[in-house]
């Protein structure tokens, strides 16, 4: 809209919805992999924008919140150099002058000034709280045939619940068909954020919190935690694909476990449930790295040593408080994942370390 023009250099247009097609390609074909952070850029191919401005209106109330934002923000600049310029003026105009020992009378009252600079910023305030009650409604309130999603945050990350079924830690969506979040945290707060849908509800301990928008561009964007929930707070972030179509989506969230090899559901197991914490490409963070992992002796807060073999893993899946490995105590950060993950998880997880430490182990 041409009211953004000013500050905006370049909207979105169709070379860089066409990079957005090419990037939801890229990480579709990584089926569940949480895609590299720099493979989602949202707004214009225009790194200027991009770095400085808004991201690309991808929900249906997006261009509204963007609306009320700019209007908020050009009649404040225009109040703003008005007043100041006319204080400037003033100073200037009335200042003591040499010579002049009392100041000129002025008059006291001006029935005609008072009434516009009482009516017109009210009409103003009326007008930016109907416009912006109006789109609060419209993001508060859930279409009558949106889809819903389960939404779990954990430290430190999310795991997403379809109608059918399916799990999958990014969110996946289809363009033009509505969406109600349920949400629910498993230990603190955290809070879901889209940019690009304009759309952010915190998630709470204890009770469940609503989020409502309808996408309306396919493509990647960032999907983060927006609440500072602890040392892994930042990396508490993921992508959110919105599909062309229902089908589309069903290929990317669909998983039949007896279809899979053991490491293929070990490392969606991971993706899902583990590397919030634990990183397979050797850096420490929240947990343990784990690709290189398996088979050594890893050194306890205590000063013993394990040996990482099948029992130490399920011990550590599901008594995390059993084995601290040094470095990362004195109290285990990781909740219990007995209940959530049986045995059979366990060894899909011991198939996908076992694979990692072959495949990567050799480098070293
Ligand atoms: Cu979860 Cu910040």
């Amino acid at each position: 809209m041409n009211w953004q023009l000013p500050l905006m250099l370049a909207q979105t247009n169709d070379s860089n919805l066409e990079n957005l097609r090419e990037r939801t390609e890229a990480i579709s074909m990584q089926g569940t992999t949480v895609p590299d952070s720099s493979l989602i850029r949202e707004g214009t191919s225009n790194p200027f924008v991009t770095e400085y401005w808004f991201p690309t209106q991808a929900s249906s109330f997006a261009g509204e919140v963007d609306f009320l934002y700019m209007s908020i923000f050009w009649i404040s600049l225009v109040f703003f150099v008005a007043i100041i310029g006319a204080m400037v003026y003033f100073c200037v105009k009335y200042r003591r002058k040499d010579g002049v020992i009392a100041p000129e009378p002025s008059s006291s009252h001006n029935t005609a000034i008072e009434i516009l600079w009482s009516v017109l910023p009210s009409i103003i305030l009326v007008w930016i709280f109907y416009v912006g009650a109006e789109t609060w409604f419209e993001m508060r309130i859930p279409k009558e045939n949106a889809e819903e999603i389960q939404v779990t945050a954990k430290q430190f990350g999310w795991l997403f619940t379809y109608e059918d079924g399916d799990q999958t830690n990014e969110l996946h969506l289809v363009r033009d068909k509505p969406v109600r979040l349920i949400m629910q945290s498993e230990d603190v707060l955290h809070s879901f954020f889209v940019a690009a849908f304009r759309q952010k509800m915190d998630i709470v301990p204890g009770r469940y919190t609503y989020a409502y928008f309808e996408p309306i561009k396919d493509g990647v964007y960032r999907l983060s935690c927006n609440e500072y929930c602890g040392t892994g707070h930042s990396k508490m972030k993921t992508a959110c694909i919105v599909h062309t179509s229902e089908e589309d989506r069903k290929n990317n969230t669909k998983w039949i476990e007896a279809e899979k090899t053991p490491f293929e559901n070990g490392q969606r197991i991971y993706q899902i449930h583990c590397s919030g914490c634990h990183k397979v490409d050797g850096q420490a963070a929240t947990g343990p790295a784990l690709n290189l992992i398996w088979g050594t002796n890893e050194k306890m807060i205590d000063g013993t040593t394990e040996l990482v073999n099948e029992d130490y893993v399920l011990d550590s899946i599901w008594y995390p408080e059993k084995h601290i490995v040094e470095g990362y105590g004195p109290v285990s950060k990781m909740n219990s994942f007995k209940g959530i993950l049986d045995q059979k998880d366990v060894d899909y997880v011991i198939a996908y370390l076992k694979e990692l430490k072959s495949s990567t182990g050799d480098a070293k």
